[in-house]
């Protein structure tokens, strides 16, 4: 039952003490997020492996990317698991390493030494160890802005791997406008670009996000005729468009603080990952708070991670067997620990 597979966990938690610690990204469910130590965005979750020096076994309760930088971020005597190994991520999916290397030569073909690559941390490690054998740095939803304003003072252009909705998003505010924006084809190995190349200093890879492009126009005009005095909060996976229109963007941390720091009585239509919406409107009875889409916002691949598997990974644990244990080859680790902490240190 439930209840058994519940006192399980708690009792392996116990006997491991400090060894173990299990980090949980919001969009994890709730079966899964009571056990965590900690919950966080993706750059807390980062962060706090970096910080951890006692814990022996990770296991990470999010998806395989955040799991592979937890890896390079800790020592190599920490082993870090994931509950199941098809937790991945489509978004990370849309760059891979041999495409990425392919658009380089021709975009460096076009503009010589000009250009300076970034990757949003949903993204592999291989992609990261270019981007940081590159002297580029990684961004997450949270820094996105003081990275690539960064980035704008070392180089004239930028390639943002892999997402192109948080990219041209960030680049929008700050300053950069849409014809200065182009979009990368890795199919076709293609600028898609009308005008003067010279003009361009965002190169956009063509990822995004199957959850957050679920959140469309017509779901902030349908709020915005229903209940004028809503609020609409989306994540910058969300398409320029959704994000225009709505009324604050942020990451999953920015969205939550924002709720908690709102007025009872509030209104808010809330564009992310369902998970974290439910658990919001669990968490504050005092405000009005609806999905801007109720119903085709969860994360498939974040929902992998359950009760069961959560269990799984931790009885192997206590029969002294690491299952599942994510490992990133030492040469990308070395070159992508450079891409990550660019990003840590930049002030
Ligand atoms: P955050 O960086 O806001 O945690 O987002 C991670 C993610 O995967 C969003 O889809
Ligand atoms: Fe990837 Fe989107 Fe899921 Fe985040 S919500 S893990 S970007 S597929």
């Amino acid at each position: 039952s439930v209840k058994q597979m519940e006192d399980r966990v708690r009792e392996i938690k116990e006997k491991f003490g400090d060894r173990l610690y299990i980090p949980g990204h919001h969009y994890q469910k709730d079966e899964v997020i009571q056990f965590a130590d900690d919950v966080g965005d993706s750059l807390q979750l980062a962060k706090l492996a970096a910080q951890n020096k006692k814990a022996e076994f990770i296991v990470f309760c999010g998806v395989h990317f955040m799991a592979e930088t937890a890896d390079i971020l800790t020592r190599p005597d920490q082993k870090v698991i994931l509950p199941d190994l098809n937790a991945g991520c489509s978004m990370a999916d849309m760059a891979n390493i041999e495409q990425t290397q392919r658009a380089w030569d021709k975009l460096t073909e076009l503009f010589g030494d000009t250009i300076l690559p970034l990757t949003y941390v949903n993204s592999t490690a291989a992609i990261k160890a270019f981007v940081g054998k590159n002297g580029g740095a990684t961004v997450t939803s949270s820094n996105a802005k003081k990275i690539l304003s960064w980035a704008l003072t070392q180089k004239e252009r930028i390639l943002f791997l892999p997402d192109q909705h948080l990219g041209r998003n960030t680049a929008y505010d700050l300053g950069i406008k849409l014809d200065e924006m182009a979009v990368w084809d890795p199919e076709e190995n293609r600028l898609e670009y009308e005008g003067d190349i010279q003009n361009i200093k965002i190169i956009l890879w063509n990822g995004y996000c199957s959850v957050h492009q679920n959140f469309t126009v017509e779901n902030v005009e349908q709020v915005r005729k229903n209940d004028p005095d809503r609020k609409i909060i989306v994540h910058p996976e969300c398409t320029f468009d959704v994000v225009q229109l709505s009324d604050e963007n942020g990451s999953t941390n920015k969205i939550i603080q924002t709720i908690k720091n709102a007025p009872s009585g509030s209104k808010w239509a809330i564009g992310t990952e369902n998970n974290l919406v439910n658990r919001l409107i669990k968490e504050h009875h005092d405000k009005d708070i609806i999905s801007l889409n109720p119903f085709t916002c969860n994360c498939y691949t974040m929902n992998r991670i359950d009760l069961p598997y959560l269990l799984w990974s931790l009885e192997r644990l206590e029969e002294g067997q690491v299952v599942n244990q994510i490992t990133v080859e030492k040469e990308i680790a070395d070159n992508a620990l450079l891409a990550l902490e660019r990003m840590l240190t930049i002030k």
